[in-house]
């Protein structure tokens, strides 16, 4: 049976030890892959740095190759759903792409959000919040894959970015455990994807943190994730909490995470959104008045980041940000990945 990495949700919590323990060795040059021979597709649908770059040297330095592939620009146009007379723009059905692809590589990634866009304006989306985050593409293409496929990015979580944090937590912070991790909605001109924040927010739960979600009223995320990281957390030791309250939330936080995301309650209305968040800006960056409520905490973003709107630059240049570290994390994580997935 192959195993696709699509939600860590679909992971037991030891498994997830598993691979973390396995990302500190390969880094610490204890444990070294073999994947000479192997060959990894990367399907990006969405502009990439971190991701990309981490893979395709993942595979390179253990004697692998990636292939980089971008959907519809370099291929046919995809369709994924069933029973559909194809006489429109799309060209090829995953029930043929996805064995295809099996049969040349030994594992498969995927970018594809309909919320990431590279304009200067919040992404057109097509569909309710309920369908969007059902991942509907990925599915069906790891539906009829042969071999093992992993969410590079989805519109519903963010999985590697979510390995790479909380080993970069478990680096950093020497007994995670009931220690105060604060994930922050920032402002942004534009509503951005909820995957990633979904993902850190389940990170620091799994060490078992006291995970507190900040958040102005109305922007909460999808409760079938904030449950899952309460659920995890509490079976850790630790616990979540959803608080509008910033000063509070900042007080004695070893880590500071932030990330600016949509509103659920907006989906699909980004102009509405613009309009009712205006009074957010200023209020809710990261900036040194409220990271020195902190017990020395360290900040961690995603990147890419936008300097001055989400995070001011004396925090981005501090020696406590550690958003470079949770970049190179991205490789040694995927790599204890590829791991499992390829060597077992
Ligand atoms: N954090 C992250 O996924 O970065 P990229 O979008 O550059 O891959």
């Amino acid at each position: 049976m192959k195993r696709d990495f699509l939600s860590t949700r679909e992971w037991s919590l030891e498994e997830l030890d598993d691979l973390l323990q396995r990302a500190l060795r390969i880094k610490g040059g204890t444990d070294i892959p073999d994947f000479r021979g192997k060959v990894m597709s990367l399907l990006f649908f969405n502009a990439s740095v971190r991701t990309r770059m981490s893979f395709e040297s993942g595979m390179s330095r253990f004697g692998g190759h990636g292939v980089y592939v971008q959907p519809g620009k370099d291929t046919w146009v995809f369709e994924h759903r069933d029973g559909i007379v194809m006489d429109g723009n799309t060209q090829e059905h995953l029930r043929e792409v996805a064995p295809v692809m099996s049969r040349f590589a030994h594992v498969i990634g995927i970018r594809k959000s309909d919320l990431i866009t590279t304009s200067s304006t919040t992404a057109d989306v097509e569909g309710s919040w309920s369908d969007v985050k059902q991942d509907p593409f990925m599915r069906a293409f790891a539906k009829h894959a042969t071999v093992p496929v992993v969410n590079m990015e989805s519109n519903m979580e963010h999985p590697c970015q979510e390995l790479a944090d909380r080993m970069t937590l478990a680096e950093k912070i020497p007994e995670p455990r009931g220690k105060k991790y604060v994930l922050t909605y920032s402002w942004h001109p534009k509503s951005l994807p909820l995957a990633t924040p979904h993902s850190q927010v389940l990170s620091a739960a799994a060490l078992g943190m006291n995970v507190v979600l900040l958040r102005p009223e109305g922007w909460d995320m999808d409760p079938e994730v904030t449950d899952a990281a309460r659920e995890r957390a509490e079976a850790r030791g630790g616990s979540l909490e959803i608080t509008d309250d910033i000063e509070g939330a900042y007080d004695g936080a070893v880590a500071v995470c932030a990330k600016a995301w949509g509103s659920m309650s907006y989906y699909g209305r980004a102009e509405e959104e613009s309009e009712a968040k205006k009074a957010q800006r200023g209020r809710w960056i990261v900036d040194a008045e409220k990271m020195a409520r902190t017990d020395n905490g360290v900040f961690m973003h995603c990147l890419p980041v936008r300097r001055g709107v989400v995070v001011t630059d004396d925090v981005l240049n501090h020696p406590n940000c550690v958003t470079t570290d949770q970049a190179e994390n991205r490789l040694w994580a995927q790599v204890g990945l590829l791991t499992k997935l390829l060597q077992e």
